[in-house]
C-alpha cells in the first residue's frame, strides 16, 4: 500500500514489525526510491520468505505505511544486513539506527554473535551511521558496486560486536 500523506515526522510514532511477504511490493517500491539498481518485488519476497531472513520494516502513519526497513539474514552466530532503506522525507530522525539496533536485539536473541554489512565507500550517510552504532571495518572488496556513472566503487566490510 502506497500513500502520498507523510506520517508526523517523529519516531516516537514509528512501530517496528516483522517485515511480512505480503508487503513486498511496498517494500520494492521504497527500495526503487532508494537504490539503483532497485531489488524488484519478487527478488524482495524471496530475501523475506528465505528460512534465514530476519527483517524488520518501521511503519507510521494511519493507515500504516512503511517508512523504513532492514533486510538481514541469520545463519549460525552470524548476523547479515542484506539492505536497509529510510524513506528520503524520514531521513535524520533516528529511524536508521533504530533499524539497525532492533536487527542486531533480534539478531542477539537468535544468538548471533556478530553483525555483518558491506557499504559503499562512497556512501557518506550510511558510513557515518554504521561508524556511530560501534561498527568496525573488517575488510574490503574490491571494485564491488557500479554506480550511476558507469564507475567501480569498492565496498567496506563492516562488522559489529553483539
Ligand atoms: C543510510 C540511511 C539508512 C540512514 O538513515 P537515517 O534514518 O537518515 O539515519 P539516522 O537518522 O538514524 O541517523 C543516525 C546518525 O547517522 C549519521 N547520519 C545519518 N545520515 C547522515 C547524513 N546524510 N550525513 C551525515 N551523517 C548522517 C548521523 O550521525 C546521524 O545522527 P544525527 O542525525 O544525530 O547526527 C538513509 O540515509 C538511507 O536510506 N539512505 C539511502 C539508502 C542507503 O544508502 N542505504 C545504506 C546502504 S549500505
Amino acid at each position: 500500500m502506497t500513500s502520498n500523506v507523510t506520517p508526523f515526522r517523529n519516531i516516537k510514532h514509528v512501530s517496528l514489525l516483522w517485515a511480512d511477504p505480503e508487503r513486498a511490493a511496498e517494500l520494492a517500491a521504497l527500495h526503487a526510491r532508494l537504490f539503483s539498481p532497485a531489488w524488484d518485488e519478487a527478488s524482495i519476497t524471496s530475501s523475506l520468505e528465505h528460512p534465514a531472513a530476519t527483517s524488520l520494516v518501521a511503519v507510521a502513519g494511519n493507515p500504516k505505511v512503511i517508512v523504513g526497513f532492514i533486510l538481514g539474514q541469520l545463519v549460525a552466530d552470524e548476523a547479515e544486513i542484506l539492505s536497509i532503506g529510510v524513506a528520503p522525507d524520514w531521513q535524520r530522525a533516528g529511524l536508521g539506527k533504530m533499524l539497525v539496533e532492533g536487527l542486531a536485539r533480534a539478531s542477539k536473541r537468535g544468538e548471533a554473535k556478530r553483525l555483518f554489512l558491506d557499504v559503499a565507500e562512497d556512501n557518506a550517510a550510511a558510513l557515518a551511521l554504521y561508524r556511530k552504532l560501534g561498527f568496525s571495518e573488517v575488510g574490503r572488496r574490491q571494485r564491488y558496486y557500479v554506480s550511476s556513472d558507469g564507475s567501480a566503487i569498492d565496498a567496506l566490510m563492516l562488522a559489529l560486536d553483539l
